[in-house]
């Protein structure tokens, strides 16, 4: 197992995160990759402890992934069913923490439609004097770190399949494509790549990439704020100083996005979206915002596409694109969120915190 110093207790946002936690989080999913290649894919590192997966919203890959990653490292894992359980008798998401607390859970990997849950209930366990760590696993537009750190694993991995580490990013160019306001994914997203020092390359309609979104990424990145980085909107970039770490961008058509881009980030469209007229009609996003092969050319020859699904096939990305091994990196995305799921829970797990 790689030497790794751990010291945070909850994961709830990448936002203060440091290269070298990204790098400790990198290094240790690189060791579980290699368990989950042999044949017994599974080691005795948390045996006796319960990891309970809260999950208040609709969830197939990262529960999953969750209780997957909890048992390969010999956890006990509990699974909550809201539709099953007794918040439908009126019982409060707290207390309900507290009744998994009182049952000797070691840690609570929470999602919520609810921006803030996962940051509530790791207070109430810090106030309860518990050592409870609290893992978001998506808070309604707030953050998903878990995702952000597959995405992070899966591109690392690619660019240095032996020694994944945040630095190889610097200076590669990444486009996110899509409903950017709403999407806790490239929240999360934006904190990791712009930390290591990726050009980050947002691209939306309006309604869903608001001139104000960069403005609210420069106030709650305290990476941001403490080296008085910058973030250029498009077009206006010439007569900006080179900030020292990565710089992001925003776009409301794509070929700006997508020029020379080494990886294209594409997010799922929340078709909920319509009925707040946000956008005219999935046909006409798809023709303006859509990645195809024809669009892929802009990019570089050897440019990747990711998705952390679900996806609305032909209306994020064509049918046949995310079907392409050469192209899409949906699948490992998923493979890789179990090694990197299994690090998340052995360093806050491993007893330092
Ligand atoms: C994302 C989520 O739930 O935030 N999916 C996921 O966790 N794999 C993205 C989405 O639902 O669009």
């Amino acid at each position: 197992m790689a030497d790794t110093t751990w010291f945070r207790r909850h994961i709830i946002s990448l936002a203060d995160f440091t290269p070298a936690e990204y790098d400790t989080v990198l290094q240790t999913a690189a060791s579980f990759r290699e368990v989950l290649s042999r044949r017994t894919k599974k080691v005795p590192t948390l045996q006796g402890q319960v990891v309970t997966n809260l999950f208040f919203e609709s969830s197939t890959r990262t529960r999953s992934s969750f209780e997957l990653a909890a048992k390969r490292l010999s956890a006990d894992i509990l699974n909550f069913a809201p539709g099953t359980s007794s918040i439908t008798k009126g019982e409060t998401i707290l207390d309900t923490a507290k009744t998994y607390l009182a049952m000797g859970t070691d840690m609570m990997v929470i999602r919520h439609r609810e921006a803030g849950v996962p940051l509530a209930i790791a207070q109430e366990m810090d106030r309860l004097n518990t050592h409870v760590g609290v893992l978001n696993a998506g808070d309604g537009q707030h953050e998903h770190p878990s995702q952000a750190l597959l995405d992070l694993f899966t591109i690392c991995t690619l660019l240095d399949p032996n020694e994944p580490h945040l630095a190889l990013l610097r200076g590669k160019k990444i486009a996110i494509v899509g409903d950017i306001l709403h999407s806790r994914v490239a929240r999360s997203n934006i904190w990791s790549l712009t930390a290591s020092g990726a050009e980050v390359h947002l691209a939306g309609p309006p309604t869903l990439l608001p001139r104000w979104f960069a403005e609210f990424v420069s106030q709650n990145s305290a990476r941001t704020s403490a080296t008085g980085d910058r973030i250029p909107h498009s077009g206006h970039t010439e007569s900006e100083p080179s900030p020292p770490l990565g710089q992001l961008f925003l776009h409301w058509s794509l070929p700006a996005a997508l020029e020379n881009a080494d990886f294209v980030m594409t997010l799922r469209l929340q078709k909920e979206r319509m009925t707040q007229h946000l956008l005219p009609s999935l046909r006409e996003y798809h023709q303006q915002f859509g990645m195809t092969r024809d669009r892929l050319k802009l990019c570089q020859p050897h440019v990747k596409v990711l998705h952390p699904g679900p996806v609305n096939r032909g209306v994020e990305i064509s049918s046949d694109l995310m079907d392409d091994p050469a192209f899409s990196l949906i699948a490992q995305q998923v493979t890789s969120g179990v090694a990197v799921r299994m690090a998340l829970l052995y360093l806050m797990g491993s007893g330092r915190v």
